[in-house]
């Protein structure tokens, strides 16, 4: 069952598309719309569309679109129900009785979600117990404060592994839903369940609004493997979240410090400083920085200083600059990892990384450190090759002025003219900008038409016919009056692709209720035909045109229709290609 059509009409009605998105997004207006920088994709100039007319948004950049419950669907991670619920909320709606809709997928996702805390009790539990002596030990011998560890809560998950699931079953939880929050898996072959984690120290992931969305568990000696986390799961995507965010959000600080594991996290937070957080035991991801843009502008990354991390560090730089955030980079002395470092200068600890992070340079110069280490300044020619790197990173910076700034130093540095160095870099720029410009070109060209999308795969074959459909399309969502002209003069059978049509029968089916065009469509198409819906409408622009312009773009799709393939003319006789030739109408030039 379907929420009703004006329950959802009238919380559309009420909310403002831009009120929404601006708590997200910062936007500026353009004429009557809005732009800002894309939350769903990496980009440094707008792309990000707003219609506050319509209710509707566009990247034209990355082609994602959408309502104003698409939009809520994406940023917060929700599935229909659960943004329909987060919006009604916002708009002091109460939901419909939940006999209307099927949310079977968001009440499992509420039973994995007190699973997990249930669970992140019962570790903790665990761990204050006699069962945990040893992974007390463990901790106190990594210098935890009894403290630390309430404050991050973490826990002991006992050797015998039937230990939590029977906790768990004694509370009331299904084995699918303990299995479905990856605490346990079912035995091989077997009947029954196994405890995913045994014998290990537990720290609970924690999300921004407080839930426990996953667990890492560290083993207490050195066998392997050393971490284990849970796998993805409805309410998870390892990918997309960071350890400790919870805290570091509270910070009050725009600045994170980015550390590899959950232990650097820690020990840096029992320094003094809430704002560390951690990946959950992959590469930074873009997803990550994007959520660390909504919350910081700045980032010092705090890898360890090993080769492993100096090369995580290079791809978290790249990666972080594309979401737009000021970086620094923190070299703890000695190869140590901050836990390590922290620990090692004892009570001065606190004072001694304090001083490290003060110290820490930007990326500009962590990277021209790096670049020129790899070069012998006593050579010519590796002097010119040191130079064409250090131009190279250079030439990526947004500022002008920091540009300036380090071409002078390069100058001092290498004893070369500034004036020789600045000619050199304005060369590499203007041959980025054409790279940059033929990128950001085909990006929006092949969203503009079609080429970048497996959708609708009868498009390749009548380009124009489809254009023509498209262009209906939108003209009918800007007319919606206009349908039942249309109606006359096209039926469903002149379409030329089926993926066009669906989007017609469906505005066509919502115009004669009476309600808004796109009502639910959030609910009724995917999320990649929901893109493309509003990049069709949005792209259109025939808010203005005329019923002159709707009756060529029917007279077009017909005639293209009409056309007839190779094959079609193959199994016709002369008579029937004649007949059919006969029938066809010109549409006017
Ligand atoms: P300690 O040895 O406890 O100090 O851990 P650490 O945080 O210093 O670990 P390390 O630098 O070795 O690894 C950093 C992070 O990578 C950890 O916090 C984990 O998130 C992850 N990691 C390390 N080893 C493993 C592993 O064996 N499996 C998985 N899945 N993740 C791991
Ligand atoms: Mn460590």
């Amino acid at each position: 069952m379907a929420l009703p059509a004006s329950f959802i009409s009238e919380l559309k009605a009420r909310l403002s598309i831009t009120d929404i998105v601006s708590s997200y997004v910062n936007l500026k207006r353009r004429g009557r719309n809005m732009i800002g920088l894309c939350p769903f994709h990496s980009e440094k100039t707008p792309s990000f569309t707003l219609y506050p007319e319509n209710g509707s948004f566009c990247c034209f950049g990355c082609g994602v679109g959408g309502d104003i419950i698409t939009f809520t669907m994406k940023i917060e991670n929700l599935d229909y129900i659960e943004a329909v619920k987060l919006l009604a909320a916002k708009a002091g709606m109460s939901m419909p009785e939940d006999s209307y809709y099927d949310d079977s997928i968001a009440k499992l996702k509420g039973r994995i979600l007190e699973a997990n805390r249930e669970a992140a009790r019962f570790f903790h539990a665990q761990l204050m117990s006699e069962n945990g002596k040893a992974a007390q030990e463990y901790l106190m011998g990594r210098a935890l404060s009894r403290q630390t560890v309430v404050r991050f809560g973490l826990g002991y998950a006992p050797a015998n592994r039937f230990a939590l699931s029977s906790h768990l079953r004694k509370k009331g939880f299904k084995d699918e839903e303990i299995v479905a929050a990856n605490l346990a898996f079912q035995k091989s072959g077997g009947k029954g369940i196994v405890d995913r984690f045994s014998d290990r120290v537990m720290f609970p992931i924690i999300d921004l609004r407080g839930n426990v969305i996953a667990f890492g568990g560290r083993i207490l000696t050195d066998q392997k493997p050393k971490y284990l986390n849970t796998s993805d799961t409805l309410v998870f995507k390892k990918s997309a979240n960071l350890f400790s965010l919870n805290n570091a959000k509270n910070s009050g600080l725009r600045t994170l410090i980015l550390c590899e594991g959950y232990m650097d996290v820690i020990a840096v937070n029992a320094a003094g400083f809430q704002n560390a957080v951690a990946t959950l035991g992959t590469a930074l991801t873009s997803e990550q920085a994007l959520l660390m843009k909504r919350y910081a502008d700045e980032v010092i990354i705090c890898y360890d200083a090993d080769e492993a991390g100096q090369k995580a560090t290079a791809r978290a730089i790249e990666i972080l600059r594309n979401a737009g955030l000021v970086i620094r980079v923190l070299t703890v002395p000695d190869g140590k990892d901050p836990d390590e470092f922290i620990r090692k200068n004892g009570d001065r600890g606190q004072a001694a990384f304090k001083n490290l992070i003060e110290s820490s340079g930007n990326d500009v110069e962590y990277r021209l450190t790096k670049i020129r280490l790899m070069h012998d300044l006593g050579r010519p020619d590796s002097k010119a090759a040191y130079m064409k790197e250090a131009l190279k990173v250079i030439s990526g910076l947004d500022s002008v002025i920091e540009q300036d700034i380090y071409c002078s130093r390069l100058s001092e540095e290498l004893g070369i003219r500034k004036d020789a160095i600045t000619e050199d870099l304005n060369k590499l720029k203007a041959s980025k900008r054409k790279d940059d410009y033929k990128k950001e070109y085909k990006k929006v060209s092949d969203n503009l038409v079609g080429n970048n999308e497996k959708l609708n795969s009868e498009r390749k074959q009548n380009i124009r016919g489809a254009k023509a459909e498209e262009m209906l399309i939108a003209y009918i969502f800007h007319n919606p009056d206009m349908l039942k002209k249309a109606e006359e003069l096209i039926s469903d059978k002149d379409f030329v692709t089926t993926f066009n049509l669906r989007f017609y029968q469906y505005i066509s089916d919502k115009i004669k209720s009476g309600l808004p065009p796109d009502l639910s469509i959030a609910q009724d198409f995917t999320s990649d035909e929901v893109s493309r819906f509003y990049y069709i409408i949005n792209s259109y622009n025939s808010q203005t045109a005329t019923v002159a312009a709707m009756k060529e773009y029917i007279d077009t799709i017909k005639f293209e229709k009409g056309k007839l393939s190779k094959q079609d003319l193959a199994d016709m006789s002369a008579e029937e290609i004649m007949l059919s030739m006969k029938n066809r109408k010109k549409p006017k030039p």
